[in-house]
C-alpha cells in the first residue's frame, strides 16, 4: 500500500469549533460522541492531562515510551517508507506533539472523541507533522486506511468497550514488526505489593473518601455496560492474539503523595504529581455523579470535599499507591487474522482483584 499522508488528510484540526460538540454540566464539558467515556474533555481536563503526561514521562526516565530500543528499531526500519504513528485517545495532544517533535520525519495522527484545546491556542502551534481528528476507537478503527509503525494508547481504556477487539483492529493497521504501545492507570488504592486495599464503611478505621468515590464511580460505570478496566487482561489478550508477538507488561506503583519515608528525589516528585493529578481529577466526579449516579447533591458535595481533604493530608490516613501498567506488543509478520469469537475472561478472573467492591447497602 502506498504511504498516504496522514497530516494532509486529517482536516478536523482546522475546524474544531464546529466538531468539538459537548454538553456542559457543573461548569465541565463532556463529549457526546458515545456513552462510554465519562471524564470531561475541556481545557481544565487537558491541563490535568499535561500534568499527568509529566508524571508518565518521569516514570519513563524522561522518555515518551517503554522499550526505547524497540521503538527506535521500528522507526528506523530499513524499508523506504514514511514513518506513521497513531495516538488513540490523544487527549490534550501532548504526547502526539512531543513524539512529532522527537521524530520530525515521522507523521503523527492523534484521534479522540474531541480535539485538543491547544489547537485553539495560536501561541502553541502544532508541528506540521502532527494532525488530530475526531474518531471513536470503538467504531471508527476500520475507517483508518493508513498503515502505522506505532499505535499508542495511553489511559484510554475506560473509553474502550472491548480491548480485545481494539487489539485486533490495531493489528490490522500495524505494519509487520510495528509496535503497539499501551499505558493504563488503575486509580484504585493498593498497598506496596499492589494488592487492593479493602474498602471500609464511613466511620470505620481505614475508611477512605477517595476509595468510596471510586466505588460510586464503578457503580456509574457498570450501569452503562460491562467492566472496561481492560489492563488486567491485556497480557492474556495479547498473548492469545495471533497477530502479536513479544508481549511485555510491566507494573509501576506510585504513592499518592510524598508520604513514604526516605524517598529519593524522583520518587518524591512522582508521588507529588500523583497527588496533584488526583486533586485535579476528583472535582470532575461531582458532575458525573450528579448526571449519572443516584446520589444527592449534598452527599456528592461532602464526598468530594472529603476526598480533597484526605488526598492533601500528609501523612495520609490510608497509605495507598496507584498502579500504572505499561505494555508493548510487536505485530508479527503473518497476514492479519480477524477475531473469531468474543473474548472470554480466563477462569478464576475476579474483577474485585482490580476494583473496589461496592459497599453493601445500609
Ligand atoms: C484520560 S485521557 C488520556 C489522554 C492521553 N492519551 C494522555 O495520556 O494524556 C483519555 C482520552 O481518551 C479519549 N477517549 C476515550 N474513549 C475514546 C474512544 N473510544 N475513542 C477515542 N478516544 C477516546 C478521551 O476523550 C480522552 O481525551
Amino acid at each position: 500500500m502506498a504511504d498516504k499522508s496522514i497530516t494532509s488528510s486529517a482536516t478536523d484540526s482546522t475546524n474544531q469549533e464546529t466538531r468539538n460538540t459537548s454538553n456542559v454540566l457543573d461548569t465541565r464539558s463532556f463529549q457526546e460522541l458515545n456513552h462510554s467515556y465519562d471524564l470531561p474533555v475541556d481545557s481544565a481536563e487537558h491541563s490535568r492531562l499535561d500534568l499527568q503526561h509529566e508524571l508518565v514521562r518521569l516514570m519513563l526516565g524522561g522518555k515518551l515510551y517503554k522499550q526505547p530500543e524497540l521503538v527506535q528499531a521500528t522507526l528506523s526500519a530499513a524499508e523506504n517508507h514514511k514513518r506513521q504513528i497513531l495516538d488513540v485517545g490523544a487527549g490534550s495532544g501532548k504526547w502526539a506533539i512531543e513524539i512529532a517533535e522527537t521524530f520530525p520525519d515521522a507523521e503523527i495522527l492523534g484521534i479522540d472523541l474531541s480535539l485538543p484545546s491547544v489547537l485553539q491556542d495560536p501561541s502553541h502551534p502544532v508541528p506540521s507533522n502532527c494532525a488530530f481528528k475526531i474518531a471513536d476507537a470503538n467504531c471508527d478503527m476500520d475507517k483508518l486506511d493508513n498503515i502505522f509503525d506505532i499505535v499508542h494508547q495511553r489511559c484510554v481504556e475506560s473509553g474502550i468497550n472491548d480491548s480485545d477487539l481494539f487489539f485486533y483492529d490495531a493489528a490490522r493497521i500495524l505494519r509487520p514488526n510495528g509496535l503497539l504501545l499501551l499505558v493504563a492507570v488503575n486509580p484504585q488504592l493498593v498497598d506496596e505489593k499492589g494488592r487492593m486495599l479493602p474498602i471500609q464503611r464511613p466511620g470505620n478505621e481505614g475508611y477512605s473518601h477517595y476509595q468510596h468515590m471510586l466505588g460510586c464511580m464503578l457503580e456509574v460505570h457498570m450501569k452503562k455496560g460491562p467492566f472496561r478496566l481492560g489492563h488486567a487482561l491485556w497480557k492474556s489478550m495479547l498473548e492469545n492474539n495471533p497477530n502479536y508477538t513479544d508481549v511485555r507488561v510491566e507494573e509501576v506503583l506510585v504513592p499518592i503523595g510524598p508520604w513514604p519515608v526516605n524517598m529519593g528525589e524522583t520518587e518524591r516528585r512522582l508521588a507529588e504529581l500523583m497527588q496533584e493529578d488526583i486533586l485535579l481529577v476528583s472535582p470532575a466526579f461531582k458532575a458525573i455523579f450528579l448526571r449519572d449516579g443516584d446520589l444527592s447533591e449534598e452527599f456528592v458535595g461532602k464526598l468530594i470535599d472529603g476526598v480533597m481533604k484526605e488526598i492533601r493530608e500528609l501523612p495520609p490516613q490510608v497509605h495507598g499507591y496507584v498502579k500504572w501498567v505499561f505494555a508493548t506488543a510487536v505485530r508479527n509478520e503473518k497476514p492479519w487474522t480477524s477475531r473469531k469469537e468474543p473474548w472470554q475472561e480466563p477462569p478464576g478472573f475476579d474483577v474485585y482483584d482490580y476494583v473496589v467492591r461496592p459497599l453493601p447497602k445500609e
